[in-house]
């Protein structure tokens, strides 16, 4: 299949044929994470460019170690001791990245935009690993190839996503990519994270629906996305913490609510105790972890189109050309 994607910046554009295309490429690299000795010299000689401009933990290990088990060598950006903090643009950050030649670029970024804005003005490959509120790709195709290895398809399902909708880059992502397989979305929060332009995400006719009941929102789910709420958001008069959890804790209880065998899912960090109860994160239902696990496996397969895919290409056309 001739495919080539040039940048990962969301899966807004991706159609759904591609999205399969993605998930079944990662399934070799879900194998050799169970592997003993799980690494590949696929991408030797290749470097790649962490640029993490907000601080992150478990995508940038993950992308680190899926550019280590293909082999490639790392260039690390961390925000913290960038010279980002002595006033430098982003712009003039990431040309200097590039003029170390690296081979691809996965950035994180506070403000929505700025992987886009960097692959317009630079000529790499730029992977987002979560920009502001907009998009998280890598976590939305994770999310997939566990829900399809779990459930068999990713067609018609029902999908509650709870929490801070209106904040988080994972909840749009999913949003697209599951409504490109005609799942029923039901988004449930507080009114203040719910507003209605969330509806627009997804084309017109296709199923999605606000909710502020936890109760009505897990009926039938055979998904539940659960996000992290973050503390400071959460405050009088609008809403006090003791709230939150009493109205939208997802508990045993209201677990019971879902289909008997509903996935529960979570992108982390989890903060137990407030937007999950502890019982569920460990429970039977639970995914969590092994979300973590098929992160590596789709960040290699996007890692190896992207940037391994490229040379053999390159030789075909090359040996086309003798
Ligand atoms: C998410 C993120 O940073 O967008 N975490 C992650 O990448 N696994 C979700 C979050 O921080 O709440």
């Amino acid at each position: 299949m001739p495919f080539r994607f040039g940048h990962m910046l969301g899966i807004e554009p991706l159609s759904a044929e591609e999205i399969l295309f993605l998930l079944d490429q990662s399934k070799p690299f879900q194998e050799i994470q169970r592997h003993p000795l799980k690494k590949l010299a696929t991408l030797r000689g290749k470097t790649v460019a962490l640029a993490f401009f907000e601080p992150s933990t478990r995508t940038r290990i993950s992308f680190a170690t899926a550019a280590a088990r293909l082999g490639a060598d790392q260039m690390n950006l961390q925000a913290e001791s960038s010279s980002l903090k002595k006033g430098e643009s982003l712009l003039d950050t990431v040309r200097t990245l590039d003029a170390m030649k690296p081979d691809c670029i996965v950035m994180r970024h506070s403000s929505s935009g700025a992987p886009d804005f960097v692959a317009r003005n630079l000529a790499l490959p730029v992977i987002n690993a979560g920009d502001g509120t907009h998009e998280h790709p890598t976590q939305a195709l994770l999310d997939a190839l566990t829900i399809r290895d779990r459930r068999g398809t990713l067609e018609g399902l029902n999908v509650t996503i709870l929490g801070d909708i209106l904040h988080s880059r994972v909840a749009r992502s999913n949003i697209h990519l599951l409504s490109k397989f005609g799942c029923r979305i039901t988004l449930c929060g507080p009114a203040m994270w719910l507003p209605r332009e969330l509806e627009c995400l997804v084309p017109a006719g296709s199923a999605i629906r606000r909710v502020t009941r936890i109760e009505e929102a897990l009926e039938d789910a055979d998904v539940i996305i659960t996000l992290r709420v973050q503390q400071e958001r959460l405050h009088e008069p609008a809403l006090a913490i003791d709230e939150y959890i009493l109205q939208y804790q997802l508990t045993s209880e209201r677990l019971r609510i879902a289909k008997a065998d509903a996935l529960v899912m979570h992108p982390g960090p989890m903060v137990r105790g407030l937007e999950i109860e502890p019982a569920v994160a460990d429970g039977p239902q639970s995914c969590v972890l092994e979300q973590v696990t098929n992160g590596l496996a789709v960040r290699m397969a996007l890692l190896f189109l992207m940037i391994g895919a490229e040379t053999s290409s390159e030789r075909d056309s090359s040996h086309a050309a003798d």
